[in-house]
């Protein structure tokens, strides 16, 4: 089977992380953007998992520029570890927010700093990584957050982030997307300001952000569908049969990875942006609108502070981009 279903341009002298890169979308999306010329830290939080994706995809395009990076994204500790490490190398053009908990307990759990752990993963540790990161990323680089359906599907307790009054294991996988999704676009917002900004300070008219922040979701993207990958995706006969049998309304995780792919590389894309699969669960990437929760800007700025709260840091989107050189 194929693992790269559509075509990718050119990415050589590209420098991109991906987070979650050891299995499922993130090791396609890493292994398709490697495979099209791009230098990729795969990051991941076990070592030998990291090393069995490397492999995979070494074994299709011997050529391909990886490495790795150890990172826990429930953990803050191990974030900072990672953006200290990732600060001494290349600036980055592409940071692809992938790790994710998708399987969510059923009672409610805490991370080692005393956060909700799905929250935890899925939001915090990508905004650590980011407030740590900003000031390192290439002119014209693109951070992309994945979003979900399920985005569409829950309510949105923002008064309850941290799920202590009202956690169940679906409300936490939701909340944690739209979390994301709402950090991803108030990003987006804070760039610009920040663009405008500078530009006002110069006298220059020019407004263009020099990072663009979107929201990337692959419809429903499933394992069984998915391409047998040694070490990185080897599901059952069962498995294997009973996603058969959702085959009219899922999709492979390798094509999942086509709209992140696209989010990360294409022309027509900008800061702002939610793209998903065009029939929704699956199909080629097209642009899509996102909820209206995930866009408010007065909602955005609340997950913002709190999200700043929770890691126990002031993130300065303006100051990360003037302090550039
Ligand atoms: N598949 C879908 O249909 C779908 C739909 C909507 C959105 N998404 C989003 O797409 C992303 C990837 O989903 P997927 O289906 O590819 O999931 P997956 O196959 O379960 O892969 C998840 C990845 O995240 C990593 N991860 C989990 N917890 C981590 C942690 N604490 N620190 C570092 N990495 C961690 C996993 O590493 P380990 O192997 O170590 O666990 C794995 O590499 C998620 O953000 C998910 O919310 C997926």
């Amino acid at each position: 089977m194929n693992w790269y279903p559509s075509p990718v341009a050119p990415q050589a002298g590209r420098q991109v992380l991906v987070t979650g890169a050891n299995a499922g979308i993130g090791f396609f999306t890493s292994a398709r953007l490697a495979s099209a010329g791009a230098h990729v830290t795969l990051s991941g939080r076990d070592p030998g998992r990291l090393a069995a994706a490397v492999a995979a995809i070494r074994g299709r395009v011997p050529t391909a520029s990886v490495d790795t990076l150890v990172v826990d994204t429930s953990s803050l500790a191990s974030v900072r570890a990672g953006v200290d490490r990732l600060l001494d190398r290349a600036p980055l053009d592409v940071v692809v927010l992938n790790a994710g908990m998708v399987h969510t307990p059923s009672r409610r759990e805490e991370s080692v700093d005393g956060n909700e752990l799905v929250l935890a993963t899925n939001v915090l540790g990508h905004f650590a990584l980011l407030e740590g990161m900003l000031p390192h990323l290439a002119a014209g680089a693109r951070v992309v957050t994945l979003g979900s359906l399920s985005m569409r599907l829950s309510t949105f307790r923002v008064d309850d982030l941290q799920l202590e009054r009202s956690y169940d294991a679906w409300r936490a996988y939701a909340q944690s997307k739209i979390a994301a999704a709402s950090i991803a676009f108030e990003l987006d917002r804070r760039l610009r300001r920040a663009a405008t900004d500078a530009a006002e300070a110069v006298g220059a008219a020019s407004v263009t952000p020099r990072v663009h922040s979107l929201v990337a979701h692959p419809g429903y993207s499933i394992s069984g569908r998915t391409p047998r990958v040694p070490g990185v995706n080897e599901p059952s006969r069962a498995d294997r049969f009973l996603d058969a049998l959702q085959a009219a309304g899922a999709q492979g995780k390798h094509r999942g990875a086509d709209v992140v792919v696209h989010a990360a590389t294409a022309d027509d894309v900008e800061g702002g942006q939610f793209w998903g699969p065009a029939r929704l669960v699956k199909g080629p990437p097209v642009l899509g609108t996102p909820t209206a929760t995930s866009r408010d800007p007065r909602i955005g700025e609340r997950v913002w502070m709190l999200a700043e709260q929770a890691t126990g840091r002031a993130f300065d989107v303006g100051a990360a981009m003037g302090a550039r050189p």
